[in-house]
């Protein structure tokens, strides 16, 4: 598999990640417990043996979801441990040096608690900012999980923008900082028909997408259909730049080809590199 998508594109490097949400905090909390727990050496024999090109740290999160609060500093051992194994191993090995990254969080105070940031990005090749999910609390008003900018409503932290920013301020080269951009949108059940736009009352996540099958989320796929094929309305959200669709009492915020476009220049404007999550979208 490695192999053939390789032959198509020569210069692509490709990353193991390891981690993700449901994967959770308790093995990387045991792993990092004592110095000696961290096997470099292992990582690298399987890295090098299945034909990848480095590994992305995917720890959701460091001293969150059970993780205690020095794995905060142990977090940052691990990502110098792994990096000065890799760049040994380039001696004795004549490879081209192996890849170090992270997949990060984009909430304000999970940020806060996890990383030591100036740290962390000295060492780390890249950064994947996981601007995204940056709401989901489905029971009060309507959000959108990835605005560009923020609201008229004070929800200031939970925007690209102002994370974007937190991380550059803390120590993190521009050229390292990627900007994820999620291909669903968060989904809501609303109290109300006549209340449709942002910050309006909900009442809990809309039912499962029939392809994707997960309450609250709908992919750009099934969003388009709903908007070709059901009567869905759309609406844009100005001042953070991001479009929203309802029908009925559903409701959804999500990206599309304007958001990223947007998006898209913002990040060239900074100069950071760019990344589409999760399922392709489709641009037409
Ligand atoms: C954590 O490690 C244990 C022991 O190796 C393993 O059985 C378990 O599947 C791991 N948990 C996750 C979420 O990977």
């Amino acid at each position: 598999m490695i192999r053939d998508v390789r032959s198509k594109n020569p210069v692509l490097k490709i990353l193991l990640a390891i981690g993700g949400w449901n994967h959770g905090s308790d093995n990387f909390t045991r792993m990092v417990a004592t110095q000696s727990n961290i096997d470099a050496s292992n990582s690298m024999t399987f890295i090098r043996g299945n034909g990848f090109d480095g590994l992305d740290l995917d720890w959701e999160y460091p001293a969150n979801r059970g993780s205690p609060p020095e794995d905060k500093q142990r977090f940052t051992q691990l990502v110098e441990t792994l990096r000065t194994k890799y760049d040994n191993e380039v001696l004795t090995s004549g490879r081209s040096r192996l890849l170090l990254t992270a997949a990060v969080a984009a909430g304000k105070s999970t940020i806060e608690s996890a990383y030591e940031i100036n740290k962390i990005a000295q060492h780390l090749d890249f950064i994947n900012l996981m601007s995204y999910d940056l709401f989901s609390d489905y029971n009060s008003v309507t959000q959108h999980n990835s605005p560009l900018y923020k609201s008229l409503v004070p929800y200031d932290a939970f925007n690209v923008d102002f994370v974007i920013n937190m991380w550059l301020n803390r120590g993190t080269s521009k050229h390292k900082l990627i900007l994820g951009v999620a291909t669903y949108g968060r989904s809501f059940i609303l109290r109300d028909t006549i209340q449709t736009g942002f910050d309006a009352p909900t009442n809990g996540a809309w039912t499962p997408g029939s392809f994707t099958k997960e309450k609250g989320f709908l992919s750009y796929y099934e969003i388009c259909s709903n908007i070709n094929n059901q009567g869905w309305t759309e609406g844009w959200l100005d001042e953070q730049q991001v479009p929203y669709a309802y029908t009925g009492d559903q409701w959804v915020g999500y990206d599309n080809t304007r958001s990223v476009t947007i998006k898209v220049r913002y990040n060239q404007d900074l100069k950071h590199i760019f990344l589409i999550n999760q399922n392709q979208i489709l641009i037409d």
